[in-house]
């Protein structure tokens, strides 16, 4: 019997590499080793969307990343979006004990930046936690700016409709309190009250940041595990500058930073604050 033949790959070795030097020049993304089957899956699933069936005419039209209406399906497709709401929940019980409730008649106000929101459920986790912790009062106080690379992520995070399954990492009464349920769609909608304490915007994390006041708070959690050791320290050291002296810094479980930094103090697990 023949030897059974391998599956014909989606792309050649240079066309493999142009998208790794796409992924790591436009996103920071170290896709370069052990990540080509998880590349010919996400281009293969990007080429259906956009009804190419020929892998040239696409690249070429993506043009080493020249189009950027191409390029931010791609980046879309090739950035890990997973997230859930109250992840890594000892971060937002801090958040809201900590740094919300003493603020409560005081005039004081937060602004906290989530730097990697994906679909939404981290920063509304944390409006949410800021509502809890001060009531009404959270609208006027805490402002929160939700930003992220992928366009894709941030419509679906600004429409702030989920399904039941991405509400089951919540305690049932905060479901209950801030969501709405639609009962056509059996989608959860996301209360105009928490929605209104957030503002979305596309940022790339690799590229210089714009202009916005220093943050009382950043979180940039489950995304610097996808940069290699330089773009890390990079990211960091530009998020640092933007933290307000005494602000708080929260990175992912495992993406703690070490005490490298002297700007920044350790409080707990994956939390800092600047000295
Ligand atoms: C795994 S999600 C993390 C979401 C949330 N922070 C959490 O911890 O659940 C990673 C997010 O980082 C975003 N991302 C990847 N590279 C980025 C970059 N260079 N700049 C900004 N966001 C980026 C992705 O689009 C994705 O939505």
């Amino acid at each position: 019997m023949p030897p059974p033949t391998s599956e014909p790959r989606l792309l050649s070795p240079a066309q493999l590499q142009s998208v790794q030097r796409i992924a790591y020049d436009c996103c920071g993304l170290d896709l370069r080793r052990g990540k080509e089957a998880l590349i010919e899956s996400r281009i293969s699933h990007h080429m259906r969307e956009k009804g190419f069936t020929d892998v040239r005419e696409y690249l070429s039209l993506l043009d080493g990343g020249r189009n950027r209406d191409m390029l931010d399906g791609l980046l879309s497709h090739l950035t890990t979006n997973h997230t859930y709401f109250f992840r890594e929940p000892s971060h937002i019980t801090f958040f809201e004990k900590h740094i919300c409730a003493p603020l409560a008649g005081t005039r004081e106000k937060l602004f906290v930046w989530s730097a990697a929101s994906s679909s939404g459920e981290e920063p509304y986790s944390l409006a949410i936690a800021a509502r809890e912790a001060l009531g009404a009062e959270a609208a006027t106080k805490v402002r929160i700016l939700a930003t992220d690379i992928s366009l894709r992520m941030l419509a679906r995070a600004r429409e702030g409709v989920y399904p039941a399954e991405a509400l089951t990492s919540m305690a049932p009464p905060l479901r209950q309190r801030y969501f709405q349920l639609d009962r056509a769609s059996e989608r959860y909608r996301i209360r105009d009250e928490i929605r209104a304490m957030v503002a979305f915007r596309r940022l790339n994390l690799i590229e210089p940041l714009p202009q916005f006041p220093p943050a009382d708070v950043i979180f940039c959690r489950n995304v610097m595990i996808y940069f290699d050791a330089p773009t890390r320290a990079g990211v960091v050291d530009r998020l640092i500058e933007r933290l307000r002296p005494g602000g708080y810094f929260f990175v992912g479980h495992s993406e703690t930073l070490g005490l490298a930094d002297e700007r920044l103090g350790y409080l707990e697990p994956s939390a800092y604050r600047r000295v």
